[in-house]
């Protein structure tokens, strides 16, 4: 049985890695250009010392924003567990420097409660997320995707009272489309509970907030912008060049299915090599600096099945 090493964090991790902050729109939070994201790889699917060895190294480099929801992991909510225990055993003395952040809206439970935008959903959720992630609050909490079926004023006045109860610092939104999120802009505002942020996907092949106003919308209001899959969960980068590796997000047929690998995909990425030559950078690096020049942009929120994955997505802070 191999030892692991009790974890003391790089005393460098602040003056020595490249890590760039960004003003989180009009707030007193910063975060890192690059955060790290635990949708896949990091529940019971993947083996707990490579999630481990991936977090680590992320806090060591200044990496300090994981964002996580309340379904993430094979099963869901196994992420969650994982960080729980990695709180317990590496991070619990450096809580002050995390921004932890997770969600509800999409599909936790059976019945009615465990699903959308209820105040029943989000604040049970909420509550079930913090004894996973062995935590007293997160940083941030979000509302996952708007429901039009829930009064817009219930989903958001559940976002305030989380906020007054102590559970989340911040609260944000993801996925929402332009006219809810004016409401719930305004909204939160009159209640002293900014919106700090909006979680959007945006990378070089999905380009919808900026199309629909939702990045020109946050970046006029002070609300921070994040992107998710900001290398279309694997499709910007080397990993599909010369075949589906056995490995990969796209072998296993479910959130990426192999039917993305067209002709035109594998075209556009021999472009983008060759412009990442001429630039110093890889076919990922290429795609997650277009994404961080976006005018809006606060941080870039990658996934990563390695340490190596990792290490060359935070090299675009050089
Ligand atoms: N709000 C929402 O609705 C929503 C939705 C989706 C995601 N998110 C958040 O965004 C985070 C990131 O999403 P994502 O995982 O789809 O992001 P992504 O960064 O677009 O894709 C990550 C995947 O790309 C591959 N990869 C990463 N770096 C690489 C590199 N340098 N070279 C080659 N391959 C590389 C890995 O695939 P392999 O695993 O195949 O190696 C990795 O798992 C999630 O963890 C979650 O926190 C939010």
């Amino acid at each position: 049985m191999t030892t692991v090493s009790k974890y003391i964090a790089s005393p460098e991790r602040y003056t020595k890695s490249e890590v760039i902050y960004n003003r989180c729109g009009k707030s007193g939070v910063l975060l890192p250009k690059v955060s790290l994201g635990f949708w896949h790889n990091f529940g019971q699917e993947g083996p707990f010392e490579r999630s481990r060895a991936i977090t680590r190294f992320a806090f060591d480099h200044g990496i300090n924003h994981f964002d996580f929801a309340n379904n993430y992991g094979i099963p869901a909510g196994s992420a969650e567990e994982t960080f729980g225990r990695l709180m317990d055993e590496d991070f619990r003395p450096y809580r002050d420097e995390l921004f932890i952040s997770t969600k509800a809206g999409y599909l936790m439970w059976d019945g009615p409660f465990g699903d959308w935008g209820s105040r029943k959903y989000l604040m049970s959720s909420l509550d079930q997320s913090l004894q996973r992630m062995h935590l007293d609050y997160v940083d941030l909490f979000y509302s996952h995707r708007f429901d039009p079926n829930t009064p817009i004023e219930e989903t958001l006045q559940a976002l305030v009272d989380i906020v007054r109860q102590g559970k989340a610092l911040y609260v944000g939104i993801s996925n929402w489309p332009l006219e809810p999120l004016r409401k719930a802009h305004a909204y939160l505002r009159e209640r002293d509970v900014p919106l700090l942020i909006y979680q959007g996907r945006l990378n070089m092949l999905n380009r919808e907030p900026i199309e629909q106003g939702i990045l020109d919308f946050c970046h006029g209001q002070g609300v921070g912008f994040i992107a998710f899959s900001p290398l279309a969960q694997g499709l910007l980068t080397d990993r599909y060049l010369d075949g589906i590796p056995a490995d990969s997000r796209m072998a296993k047929e479910h959130f990426l299915k192999s039917e993305r690998r067209t002709p035109e995909l594998l075209s556009y990425l021999h472009e983008l090599e060759a412009k990442g030559k001429a630039n110093g950078r890889t076919i990922a690096q290429e795609a997650l600096n277009w994404v961080l020049e976006q005018k809006g942009v606060t941080s870039v929120l990658v996934g990563a099945s390695s340490v190596e994955q990792l290490a060359q997505n935070l090299a675009i802070m050089k």
